[in-house]
């Protein structure tokens, strides 16, 4: 292969981790195709086994992949800023929009703000619909996602695709039905190709989120994957580091942990979101239910 093409791959593949949370890699592993490390069985009355989720892998540390490589470790995520967008972004609309959001005072009446947005003009343009947010008005648990794919496009409803598949089992091994919780992701709109949302549509969306989950005013934040995680909590810190302890915001407890698309593609992370999901239940009041 060119050398051009497999630089472009690489860093595609680099990017793709990173924009899943992962910020250390397993030495001498081919990108994508992490192998399931050597067994060392989930608990048997865990629900980890229904989920389905892998044997834990060896490592005993919180962090999945230890080694960082010896050549250049991937940098942090960050969102691109947008370079087509800026000049089609208007201050004053996108304050309009801010203040309109504001004033919202049901989940309704934002979501037909929402509906009629179209400060990211490319989004506008080329989603289907927009996709709100789902489940309990008056959730425990929101869990707060990246943005819609193509599933999620056609059918207005989040996590919906595979990846939304992988969520549901992860709720309903916490002992819920996905009713029971609220999904909302940071965009409303599908970025064209599944590309990472940039820094300006993040913000044109924020007063849409941050209204949202103060309607919903849910008591945990579960946020999957790097770029809801460094959107609420307004940081740069990867997943790594963010995991294994609960953050604040606004007066509520937010966990963060692995987006499910990275679990699909290594399935050996999934130990760690169990791990995340049983410290969150436990600051419930919540005994993780046995499996069946
Ligand atoms: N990934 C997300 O982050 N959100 C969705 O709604 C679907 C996939």
């Amino acid at each position: 292969m060119d050398e051009l093409v497999t630089r472009k791959l690489l860093l595609q593949s680099l990017e793709s981790l990173a924009r899943a949370g992962v910020d250390q890699l397993q030495r001498g592993v081919p990108l994508g195709v992490l192998p399931a490390p050597a067994a060392t069985a989930a608990r048997p009355d865990s629900p980890a086994a229904s989920m389905p989720l892998p044997s834990p892998p060896a490592a005993t540390a919180d962090r999945p992949m230890p080694t960082r490589l010896a050549a250049p470790t991937p940098p942090p995520f960050e969102p691109r800023l947008a370079v087509p967008a800026t000049s089609d972004l208007e201050p004053v609309m996108a304050k309009k929009s801010a203040a309109k959001s504001a004033a919202c005072a049901s989940l309704d009446d934002l979501k037909a703000e929402v509906a009629g947005c179209k400060l990211c003009k490319e989004l506008a343009r080329t989603r289907k619909q927009t996709v709100f947010g789902i489940g309990n008005p008056q959730p425990r648990v929101v869990i707060f996602g990246e943005a819609p794919g193509a599933d999620e496009d056609r059918t207005g409803e989040p996590f919906v695709g595979r990846a939304g598949q992988l969520l549901t089992k992860i709720i309903e091994a916490c002992g819920w039905k996905r009713e029971e919780v609220y999904i909302l992701n940071v965009l409303k709109c599908r970025p064209p190709d599944n590309r990472t949302p940039v820094e300006e549509e993040i913000e044109n969306c924020r007063p849409f989120f941050e209204r949202q989950i103060e309607l919903l005013a849910p008591e945990y934040i579960v946020c999957v994957g790097t770029v809801p995680s460094q959107a609420l909590l307004r940081t740069k810190e990867p997943v790594g580091r963010l995991r294994g302890r609960f953050h604040e915001y606004n007066g509520r407890s937010v966990l963060v942990t692995y987006h499910p698309s990275y679990l699909l593609r290594n399935p050996s992370a999934k130990k760690f979101v169990w791990d995340d999901m049983q410290m969150l239940l436990k600051k419930m009041g919540i005994e993780p239910p046995k499996s069946k």
